[in-house]
């Protein structure tokens, strides 16, 4: 217990408080929580948001950054002055790059050629050495994670901060995110959802909450198309096999276990698996009905904490993670076009077509 009220006080001093914190590193992390009214009063269950993409790099990626190069700090293999190297096209690389300017390191980003230049353009705005390499399977020796990690290897002072198997990953969200959602809550937590990319944020949560409700809380894993996770965990861990084709979501659905998701991957009570077209449905669902404005990793997670609310029956209170907001996407989610050649168009319900205002 002494443990945990030390973990409690840590958070307690970081992100939104009514104190100062220390620069970027000290704004990460103590996000609101947030009820959202509309699918509780359908459920009759308590389900609830937290508002990752409130951290100061914009996504729930900043905190398994920061997680990692604390880390890499604290073991000796990070010093001052020194590089971070990762493989990455999303939000850790955003995450990565704002940590390292705020402690004074060099940042570079190996990711595939095939990225947007966009994604490129704004690691580049925070400073990052970005380097775009051919989209090779990861078979190859010239495939993004492999490069990043050899190069790391040729430089004195430098770390690969290997977010997919690095497992201070999932304890940063087990000593941060896991505690918050717990005060906050007051112990009140009866399941706990989201998907996973690297898989950080389902351990570190889901570990921290059943071992403070003393393995109550349920914990599920939710899933888009493409990925092998539903299979796995429904299987009872035999089954590998990609339920549906690709996903439009991002930073989400995975192909393996990762160190990260090991780590808790056993405990997990059940799995979701999530369709675009509900996803996609939820992003403007969320904007009219409560005025967020998510990306679709996030929406998927509301729409996963529903149908988990529905499994449990009324009377609970359900947490997920709102991963990030919808402007790194907008282009697409709101394009009339692109909704169109995705076929999901008509997943919009007729009511909330008069968002997607892009052609
Ligand atoms: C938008 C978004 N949502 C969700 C996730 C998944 O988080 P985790 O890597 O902790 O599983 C990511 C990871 O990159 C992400 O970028």
């Amino acid at each position: 217990m002494a443990f945990r009220a030390a973990i409690r006080k840590s958070t307690l001093l970081r992100g939104f408080t009514s104190r100062a914190v220390d620069g970027f590193p000290g704004a990460v992390g103590n996000t609101p929580l947030i009820l959202l009214k509309g699918l509780s009063e359908k459920t009759g269950s308590k389900i609830y948001g937290k508002a990752e993409f409130q951290n100061p790099g914009g996504s729930v990626k900043d905190r398994a950054a920061l997680g990692v190069i604390e880390d890499a700090e604290a073991s000796g293999r990070l010093k001052p002055g020194g590089t971070v190297v990762e493989d990455t096209a999303g939000n850790t690389g955003i995450g990565l790059a704002h940590v390292c300017r705020a402690k004074g390191y060099r940042c570079v980003i190996y990711m595939p050629n095939t990225q947007s230049q966009e994604k490129i353009d704004l690691l580049r705005m925070l400073g990052a050495d970005v380097r775009p390499v051919p989209a090779v399977a990861y078979e190859h020796p010239a495939n993004y994670n492999h490069q990043a990690r050899d190069y790391a290897a040729t430089l004195a002072n430098a770390v690969w901060t290997d977010q997919f198997d690095n497992t201070a990953n999932a304890r940063a969200h087990y000593a941060s995110t896991g505690p918050e959602i717990w005060a906050q809550r007051e112990g009140a937590v009866d399941g706990f959802v989201c998907a996973t990319g690297t898989g950080g944020t389902l351990a570190g949560v889901g570990r921290y909450l059943k071992e403070a409700s003393d393995g109550r809380a349920q914990v599920w894993l939710a899933d888009p198309p493409g990925s092998v996770l539903y299979s796995y965990i429904e299987s009872g861990g035999k089954l590998k096999e990609r339920r549906g084709v690709g996903s439009i979501t991002e930073g989400i659905g995975q192909g393996r276990i990762t160190d990260n998701l090991g780590t808790f991957v056993d405990a997990v009570d059940g799995a979701l698996h999530i369709a675009d077209t509900k996803s996609v449905a939820m992003v403007y669902d969320l904007l009219d009905t409560e005025g967020l404005y998510l990306g679709a990793s996030s929406a998927l997670n509301v729409v996963a904490a529903y149908e988990l609310a529905l499994k449990l029956g009324p009377g609970k209170s359900i947490v997920t993670i709102l991963c990030d907001g919808a402007y790194r996407y907008q282009s697409r989610l709101f394009s009339k076009t692109w909704l169109r050649e995705k076929g999901l168009e008509d997943a919009i319900p007729e009511h909330l077509k008069k968002y997607a205002v892009l052609d």
